[in-house]
């Protein structure tokens, strides 16, 4: 019998597969630190996750104020845990809401989606509502930035996701006490711009009989001319930009005027 609670075992398996497996750890927080970089600027991350991002977000950023917002429980469990034990404890806060209709009543100087989030996104207008409600609570000359990855193959074409899930394995470690081993694989479809991420957990306590979890992550793909229409739909300014490898890291500004004060 599995002690874990199934939902807490998945947010413990999110951090070990960005740590061991996709080698996420902190190097975009300094993105994201350069945009807030002054003394009390409010920092809100939609789609928070464990606080992987907004946890050293509020230790780098000095008197900045960190709101993290994610609609699953046990990751926001597992960020409350982490914002307690650093320096910028008291300075964060979480929401327990959806990414696509939100409102706060005070704006924020940053709206970020980190990582690959908002590409979780896959339903007909869901991005559209997102960044719809980002931009609404940005102040004026606010910044909203996120991160978008292709995970086309590189040869194009559609990957066999059914070779790589009994391929060999991505990883494997321990999880809350269970040994675990991590198969997965890509298939990409040009034509509906998604792409599924198959995954297999083997995962066994010791002298106990081994499970098996299995899901998909679907994740939309979006590039920098999709993501200027759904900001300039909600009357954003293009911002800098910079790609690292297969991602692109995105920002476009709320003006300081509104653009019928400007002329
Ligand atoms: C890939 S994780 C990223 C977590 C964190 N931003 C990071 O970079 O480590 C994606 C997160 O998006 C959250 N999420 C997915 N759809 C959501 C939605 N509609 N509203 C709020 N959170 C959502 C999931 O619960 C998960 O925590």
């Amino acid at each position: 019998m599995n002690p874990v609670p199934a939902g807490a075992l998945r947010a413990a398996l999110y951090d070990w597969e960005c740590e061991h497996v996709a080698g996420r750890r902190d190097q975009d927080v300094g993105f994201y630190a350069g945009l807030a970089s002054s003394p009390g600027t409010r920092i809100l991350e939609l789609a928070c996750g464990t606080g992987r991002v907004g946890v050293p977000l509020a230790e780098r950023v000095p008197g900045s104020r960190v709101v993290g917002l994610d609609h699953d429980r046990h990751m926001l469990a597992r960020a409350a845990r982490r914002a307690a034990a650093s320096p910028g404890a008291g300075r964060v806060a979480l929401v327990q809401a959806d990414m696509r209709a939100f409102a706060f009543a005070r704006p924020f100087d940053v709206v970020a989606v980190a990582y690959n989030s908002l590409q979780l996104l896959t339903g007909a207008g869901d991005a559209a509502a997102c960044l719809a409600a980002a931009g609404a609570c940005l102040s004026p000359g606010g910044v909203l930035a996120l991160e978008v990855t292709s995970y086309a193959p590189a040869t194009g074409g559609t990957a066999d996701h059914r070779s790589a899930v009994a391929g060999e394995p991505l990883g494997r470690g321990t999880v809350c006490g269970l040994s675990v081993e991590l198969v997965g694989g890509f298939d990409h479809d040009p034509g509906l711009g998604l792409t599924h991420y198959h995954r297999r957990w083997t995962l066994q306590r010791p002298r106990e009989p081994a499970f098996v979890l299995g899901d998909t992550v679907a994740l939309r793909s979006f590039d920098e001319a999709t993501l200027d229409g759904l900001a300039a739909g909600v009357g954003l300014e293009p911002g800098e930009r910079q790609t690292r490898g297969r991602s692109l890291l995105y920002t476009a500004r709320r003006p300081r005027r509104p653009a019928t004060a400007r002329r």
